[in-house]
């Protein structure tokens, strides 16, 4: 890594005089030295997700999403007893006919309402978060009636974690970049000037899927147990910086 940023460092160690500039200005005329610094920080998400779906299939469409609505609005607030911070949202609703096709014929069953439910939980503690995370999952799977899914699990960054976190990077990044742009500098028998341009560059981390936990206890009675814990891993934060340093001749 660092033998490539070396190369591409060397690549444009650039003497503008060699440029047949038109604009014959002090500064296009001075040497300039291009160097890019790279740091990476490991960092523990603070913020899980999960994504549930609430559905059932009824006669009418109104009896199928007021069933949805009870067993949404219950999950809900099992949740928040819960997780007392938990944020819960409502992704979206929906209601389509449910049909099946037996021996090539239409069968019609009904209507089936889903409402699809975000639930966003924020906390800097990882075993705390996965502690809460497991518990949501748990509450899911011993609702009664099977009719809560859940479809996934993820964590991410808040943007004040974020934040800090590419700063960290950041000031990483630009002692790279100098101690790149000195051993340069020694080797081509040079004088570093002032830094004359820097420019930013960061990767936060999108967010990544968490394995399931296993589900151990039976629907009904998972919420009264142990809950599962899900483990938080620490994922990486990119910054790079490009320098471009004039000569001090
Ligand atoms: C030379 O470049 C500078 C800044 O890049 C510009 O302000 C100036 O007008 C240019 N002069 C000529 C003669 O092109
Ligand atoms: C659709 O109807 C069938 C037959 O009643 C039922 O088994 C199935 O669970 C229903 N699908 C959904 C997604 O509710
Ligand atoms: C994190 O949370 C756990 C409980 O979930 C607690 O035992 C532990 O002390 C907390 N750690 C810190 C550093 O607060």
């Amino acid at each position: 890594m660092r033998a490539s940023l070396l190369l591409l460092a060397a690549a444009s160690l650039l003497l503008a005089g060699a440029v047949g500039a038109q604009n014959d200005t002090a500064d296009s005329k001075a040497g300039k030295l291009s160097v890019t610094g790279a740091a990476t920080v490991p960092v523990v998400p603070d913020v899980g997700k999960v994504s549930l779906t609430v559905q059932t299939t009824r006669p009418t469409g109104a009896e199928a999403c007021d069933v949805v609505a009870e067993q949404a609005a219950s999950l809900t607030a099992a949740v928040v007893e819960a997780v007392p911070d938990a944020e819960v949202s409502t992704v979206g609703l929906s209601l389509q006919q449910n049909v099946t096709y037996t021996n090539d014929k239409q069968v019609f069953n009904g209507y089936m309402c889903s409402n699809t439910i975000s639930i966003k939980i924020t906390d800097r503690n990882a075993t705390a978060l996965g502690t809460s995370l497991g518990k949501v999952n748990d509450l899911a799977a011993g609702q009664e009636g099977s009719m809560v899914t859940v479809n996934g699990m993820t964590t991410e960054l808040s943007p004040e974690l974020r934040e800090e976190k590419t700063n960290e990077a950041r000031t990483a990044a630009v002692d790279n970049g100098k101690a790149t742009a000195q051993t340069l500098a020694k080797a081509a028998g040079v004088t570093l000037g002032p830094i004359r341009s820097i420019t930013d560059n960061n990767f936060a981390p999108s967010p990544s899927p968490v394995p399931m936990p296993a589900m151990e206890s039976a629907a009904g009675d998972a919420a009264k147990q142990t809950p599962t814990p899900v483990s938080i891993g620490a994922t990486d934060l990119t910054a790079t910086v490009a320098l471009e340093y004039a000569f001090d001749n």
